[in-house]
């Protein structure tokens, strides 16, 4: 398929680089609000420039790729599905759950794919793990424990204000990652709780043209949630944007029969290691897809499954879920109640 990339920032040069490891699609064009640094990747990338409006309606792109900041999101799937293409997104899917929700609905009547990521949940860790436990080597999962501290992304991000703005924060930002990666093996989430500090309430941009620039925070930087599965186990997660100049990542899954340990979920690969009864912890051997081992994943999966047919795993319903959640855990830290998640919804197979 022929896809065309919105917002040509940070993370853009990643999935373009990376995408010539994906036999299932070409990046071939790009826009951008600043026409300047639009024009500049593209240059870069021997991309066809356009505006959005331009890219949106182009006939021949199959998928645009929003990669643009979180309050632009739905907009953006929005009028992708309006001109008969498939979108894939970077999370979150929307900022509220009532625009989450629209497009799921919007790319059902339409017979359209929404892909969003997080894809890191494809890599080969994170399937090494899911068949593990699909296999009853824990057991019966009766839980997890997920956490992701950074000290937040201005000091080497130089648009960093959004990630603190609605849409942002470590819960909608980096929560994706492991609320993903969750339900991906332990099944969909039935209610959550959760509590929600700010400690630093202005943060200063690093690098970049605006280096110096400081802002405020608009939403929680520091969030501690509890989750209960519909399937019955419990997991915490802590995400953060107050551990400066520290990077702790990584989840624990619990079983009847042993654990399983996991590496950083904002990735593809790293040590799987299982503990069963009594015995000391052990590498799962696991063979990497190499190159595939990166961004744009998500995207190559979703290609193959309107090929064949089938939903794809990356998807509109999952980011939806996964939005959710996060709100019922915003909810949550602000009502001192526990909130329940509204059941995940089956991906369709819309056609080719
Ligand atoms: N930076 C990362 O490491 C990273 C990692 C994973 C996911 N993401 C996600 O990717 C998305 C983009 O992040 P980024 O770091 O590349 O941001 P960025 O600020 O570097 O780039 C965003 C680009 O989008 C453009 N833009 C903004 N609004 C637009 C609109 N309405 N239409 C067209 N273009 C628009 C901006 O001009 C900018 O060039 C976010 O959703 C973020 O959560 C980023």
């Amino acid at each position: 398929m022929n896809v065309g990339l919105v917002g040509c920032g940070v993370i853009a040069h990643r999935y373009v680089e990376g995408s010539a490891a994906f036999p299932t699609f070409d990046v071939v064009a790009c826009a951008d609000l600043d026409a300047e640094s639009g024009r500049a990747f593209a240059e870069t990338h021997d991309l066809r420039f356009c505006t959005v409006d331009e890219l949106v309606a182009s006939r021949d792109l199959d998928v645009v790729l929003n990669l643009t900041p979180p309050a632009a999101h739905a907009a953006l799937v929005s009028a992708t599905l309006e001109s008969g293409k498939h979108s894939y997104t970077e999370k979150p899917l929307a900022v509220s759950v009532d625009a989450g929700r629209t497009l799921v609905d919007q790319a059902r009547l339409a017979g359209l794919r929404i892909g969003c990521a997080p894809d890191t949940f494809l890599g080969s860790a994170y399937e090494t793990a899911r068949l593990a436990i699909a296999r009853g080597d824990i057991g019966e999962p009766i839980g997890a424990t997920a956490q992701m501290l950074t000290g937040g992304p201005e000091g080497w991000h130089p648009n960093a204000d959004f990630f603190y703005r609605a849409g942002g924060g470590p819960l909608l930002d980096i929560g994706p990652y492991y609320l993903t990666a969750m339900v991906s093996l332990l099944g969909p989430i039935a209610s959550a709780s959760g509590f929600a500090t700010t400690p630093t309430v202005e943060r200063t941009l690093a690098v970049g043209p605006r280096a110096g620039e400081a802002f405020g925070t608009e939403v929680p930087t520091h969030v501690a949630a509890t989750l209960r599965f519909a399937g019955g186990a419990l997991a915490t997660m802590t995400v953060s944007f107050e551990a400066r100049g520290r990077y702790e990542s990584g989840l624990l899954v619990h079983g009847t029969e042993g654990s399983l340990s996991l590496p950083d979920a904002n990735g593809f690969l790293g040590e799987v290691k299982l503990r069963a009864d009594d015995s000391d912890w052990h590498s799962v051997v696991y063979e990497s897809r190499g190159d595939m081992e990166t961004r744009g994943l998500g995207l190559h999966e979703l290609v193959e499954s309107v090929r064949a047919g089938r939903p794809h795993r990356a998807s509109g319903e999952l980011a939806l879920h996964v939005l959710e959640t996060m709100h019922a855990i915003m909810r949550s830290a602000e009502e001192g109640s526990t909130v329940d998640v509204t059941p995940l919804r089956e991906p369709s197979a819309a056609p080719a």
